[in-house]
């Protein structure tokens, strides 16, 4: 009787302990299960509030230039922008003292740093003077700044006339093997000047214009993009006269599946205007980028590239653009003398248009 006491006693005290354990391993699970999920949540979390980071070279005499880049970012996004600023000496202390006022005025919207042009030892000169001065910095981008993951690089002589996060997002459609998204140099094989005129290997049918360039840094370390340049550079440097550009038409003509097509509308240049329409989905979706190259924003043979140009180098930050913009834009190209880019207005305005009204839905005015 007693030994049937003790005995219920002792299953009764390990039931218990079953119990007791048992609630503890599931409730350790269940806030295990928590913290990841937590974790995964705040993973997506940082993922999408990543900032946009843009970066653009410049030595010499292209300061003013490069500011409208910065102004023209400033003008149609409304999302926090961080600029990543390669520059001489020189310069440096004008950036910053223009950026730190234009952050302020808004609101810390822009946010910057300035970092050295550096080139390695070797070949110093050469690739100093490559092209333009400096233009060449950027092949080295993937190894100077360890710390960033990605960016849009873009040339001096360029202006955005829409949000910049709508070419960002052109990162979620690279597939695998992309590490960059460019445009094309142009499609039409009767003006095409790569199968004309190249020496030298180059990226599909028609080459690449880097004016423009997404670059996935991360996959471009992976890639080992900086030991290709040097050496390419030593083997084409007789034949390259667009410098960078042919450089990376040369890298990639090898490895074509690597690059993401932009369309012509995120690169537009006078080549695309100046015989006829020559990116018709500028002319259906509107321009969204604009490419003063060969100096179209300055030598009075693009009027219409000028007119806009002209329009956000007056814009000062911190005032509000929804109509002086796009009034002094309208009043510059009805004074610019008739020329076929100037023909298509419409694809010129219809961007910056649209993302004004959204921007500034309500008029202040
Ligand atoms: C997970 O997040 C929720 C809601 O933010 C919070 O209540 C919970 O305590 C968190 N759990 C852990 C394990 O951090
Ligand atoms: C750059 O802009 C400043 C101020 O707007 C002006 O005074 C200067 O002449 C400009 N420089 C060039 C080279 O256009
Ligand atoms: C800009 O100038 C300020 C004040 O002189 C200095 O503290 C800051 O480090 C400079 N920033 C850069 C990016 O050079
Ligand atoms: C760049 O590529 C890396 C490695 O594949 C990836 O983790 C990262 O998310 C990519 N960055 C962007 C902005 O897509
Ligand atoms: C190229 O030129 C030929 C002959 O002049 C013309 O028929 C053709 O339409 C042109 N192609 C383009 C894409 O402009
Ligand atoms: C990625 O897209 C390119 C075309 O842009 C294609 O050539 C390549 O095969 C694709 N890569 C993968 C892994 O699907």
């Amino acid at each position: 009787m007693r030994k049937f006491f003790l005995c219920k006693w002792f299953i009764t005290i390990f039931v218990c302990v079953l119990i007791i354990y048992m609630c503890y391993e599931n409730y350790k699970t269940a806030s295990l299960q928590n913290i990841k999920k937590n974790n995964s949540r705040t993973n997506i979390f940082s993922k999408s509030s990543e900032k946009i980071i843009l970066s653009f070279v410049v030595c010499d005499s292209r300061f003013n230039e490069s500011l409208n880049v910065v102004k023209s970012v400033l003008l149609f996004t409304k999302t926090p922008v961080h600029f990543v600023i390669f520059t001489d000496e020189n310069l440096r202390h004008k950036f910053n003292k223009t950026l730190t006022e234009w952050k302020r005025l808004s609101k810390n919207q822009l946010d910057f740093e300035l970092q050295k042009i550096h080139f390695p030892e070797a070949h110093r000169e050469d690739w100093m003077n490559l092209f333009s001065k400096c233009a060449a910095q950027r092949l080295f981008i993937p190894k100077l700044v360890p710390h960033i993951d990605s960016m849009i690089y873009v040339d001096t002589d360029t202006l955005f006339l829409g949000p910049v996060d709508e070419l960002w997002s052109f990162f979620l459609k690279f597939n695998s093997s992309h590490i960059s998204a460019m445009a094309l140099e142009d499609d039409n094989p009767n003006v095409s000047w790569y199968p004309r005129f190249a020496k030298h290997p180059f990226y599909g049918k028609y080459g690449l214009n880097s004016g423009v360039m997404l670059m996935n840094l991360t996959r471009m370390r992976d890639f080992g993009w900086v030991d290709y340049v040097t050496p390419i550079m030593l083997k084409w440097k007789l034949y390259i006269p667009w410098g960078d550009q042919d450089i990376i038409n040369i890298i990639f003509h090898y490895h074509e599946n690597a690059v993401l097509e932009l369309s012509c509308r995120y690169n537009y240049r006078a080549d695309q205007c100046m015989y006829g329409d020559a990116c018709t989905d500028a002319t259906s979706s509107g321009v969204f980028l604009l490419h003063g190259s060969r100096q179209a924003f300055h030598n009075n043979k693009q009027p219409a590239f000028q007119a806009i140009y002209k329009a956000i180098d007056e814009y000062e930050v911190g005032t509000d653009p929804s109509r002086s913009l796009l009034n002094s834009i309208e009043k510059y190209f009805s004074k610019a003398p008739s020329s076929n880019c100037g023909n298509l207005k419409d694809a010129f305005l219809r961007v910056p248009i649209r993302t004004l009204n959204d921007l500034y839905s309500v008029p202040i005015r």
